[in-house]
């Protein structure tokens, strides 16, 4: 009976996708939030050699990911091959490859499991192997994202469109070269089912829009539930709520949920949305991938994408934040996330978004929810936008403003939240 158990386990875990990536969301750079269609080997090449200038390297940020409209638009008569854009790149895809591996990055495309791409490219359906291969061994890359335009009716219950990305999954595999595979399937079919089982992450919804929370036809939405298509030009606060409910589908053993590229440093939020929108991100899990011009980049936006500590909630392999309550206030709610890290310390977030500052009480109760002991300890609060620490018991009052979140570490590892002089003073709470 035992040697029989021990096989069928034997037998799931070799079926499992497994191509060594994923463990943690990925980081990086995408081409398609600022720049769209106008790229070209100046444009992922500058922002390579910015990202590596500002050191953006070091705190992660290790995919160039260069998105739709590099190719020509019929494909080569002879070898069916998709073929580079020569006024784009006159060196050619494979010179930036190595460029960009020479700089220490790794490098990322794009293709969609349609007839075309959403550019109106040549897509990669029905051409699964012949594009991988040349995606691995003509142009050497580390990472495909795989969007869902024009796929030919191809889509509509999780097993046609399980069918049509196992495909390129497994061409993929095949090429026998390391290449993170993050779906673009815009939340279709409950991606979220079946997406670990061929991919390292699968994006949750339509795509971002550079908004808190404008109300768009194009995004109608707002949960995951939503019969049919999950939109296009979604704020922030529209995909926070598709998310939220999916966090037990992302783990370190399965792949990520992806919210979709940052808008950070794109101009159509303030700063405090911006801070709001790079930690809701970083704490259920999602993939960073920045999606500016980092050439031109304030310091401002570069102190949001650059906390330390944020990032490394985001990087442990533990599971995306769960939200205990979210409550209405004047347009918006108040809510209360909280993650725990794989080492067994805990995060607090409250994320504001609605039009005025609110005081609000937090108690240990929500924060362990169920778990009576650890409700019953001191905590030291870290926060970790500003550095203010106060220390508690059992609950703690604190305000905060419209559209903004304050991010706590409970007793925070000395790295990231060392007490300086300076920040032990500083005390933001009332008790
Ligand atoms: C790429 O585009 C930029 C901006 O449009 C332009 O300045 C540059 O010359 C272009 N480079 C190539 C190789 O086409
Ligand atoms: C997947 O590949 C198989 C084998 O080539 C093919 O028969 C099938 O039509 C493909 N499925 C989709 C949805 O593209
Ligand atoms: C806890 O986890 C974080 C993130 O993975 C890590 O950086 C930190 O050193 C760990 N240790 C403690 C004591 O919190
Ligand atoms: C907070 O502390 C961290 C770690 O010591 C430091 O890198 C960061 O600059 C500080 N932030 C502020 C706003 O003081």
């Amino acid at each position: 009976m035992l040697w029989l158990a021990l096989l069928a386990l034997n037998v799931c875990l070799c079926s499992a996708f497994d191509n060594g990536l994923g463990k943690k969301p990925q980081m990086g750079w995408n081409s398609w939030n600022k720049f769209g269609c106008d790229i070209n080997e100046t444009v992922i090449l500058s922002t390579a050699q910015k990202m590596k200038e500002l050191g953006l390297l070091e705190y992660g940020y290790e995919y160039i990911v260069m998105d739709d409209c590099y190719a020509l638009k019929q494909r080569d008569p002879v070898t069916h091959k998709i073929v580079e854009d020569p006024d784009k790149f006159p060196n050619g895809i494979l010179d930036l490859s190595n460029k960009i591996h020479d700089l220490g990055f790794k490098f990322g495309m794009y293709s969609s499991a349609g007839k075309y791409t959403c550019a109106g490219y040549p897509g990669s359906l029905h051409y699964e192997e012949i594009d991988a291969d040349t995606f691995a061994n003509d142009w050497e890359i580390d990472y495909l994202k795989y969007d869902n335009c024009f796929n030919e009716g191809n889509s509509g219950t999780a097993k046609i469109s399980y069918e049509r990305y196992n495909n390129m999954s497994q061409a993929l595999l095949n090429t026998g070269r390391p290449i993170f595979y993050s779906l673009c399937q815009w939340g279709e079919d409950h991606v979220w089912d079946w997406g670990s089982t061929l991919a390292n992450s699968w994006r949750i919804s339509g795509d971002i829009y550079d908004n808190f929370d404008r109300y768009d036809d194009r995004c109608p939405c707002e949960t995951y539930e939503c019969p049919g298509l999950q939109g296009y030009s979604c704020s922030i606060n529209n995909i926070l709520e598709k998310a939220v409910p999916l966090g037990q589908k992302a783990s370190e053993f399965s792949g990520w949920n992806d919210l979709d590229s940052l808008e950070v440093g794109n101009g159509g939020m303030t700063t405090s949305e911006y801070k709001a929108h790079f930690t809701l991100w970083a704490i259920l899990k999602s993939p960073l991938v920045l999606g500016n011009d980092v050439t031109g980049m304030s310091d401002e936006d570069f102190a949001i994408v650059t906390n330390k500590a944020i990032i490394a909630i985001n990087q442990d392999g533990s599971r995306p934040a769960n939200r205990m309550w979210k409550r209405k206030t004047e347009g918006g709610y108040l809510h209360l996330f909280t993650n725990s890290l794989n080492n067994g310390t805990t995060v607090v977030t409250l994320y504001n978004s609605g039009d005025a500052v609110k005081d609000t009480t937090v108690e240990f109760s929500d924060i362990f929810f169920g778990d009576k002991k650890s409700a019953a300890k001191s905590y030291t609060f870290s926060e970790l936008w500003t550095n203010d620490t106060f220390t508690a018991e059992k609950k703690f009052k604190t305000d905060i403003g419209e559209h903004s979140v304050k991010i706590w570490w409970l007793d925070c590892p000395e790295e990231y939240c060392g007490t300086s002089e300076d920040n032990s003073k500083r005390f933001d709470f009332e008790y």
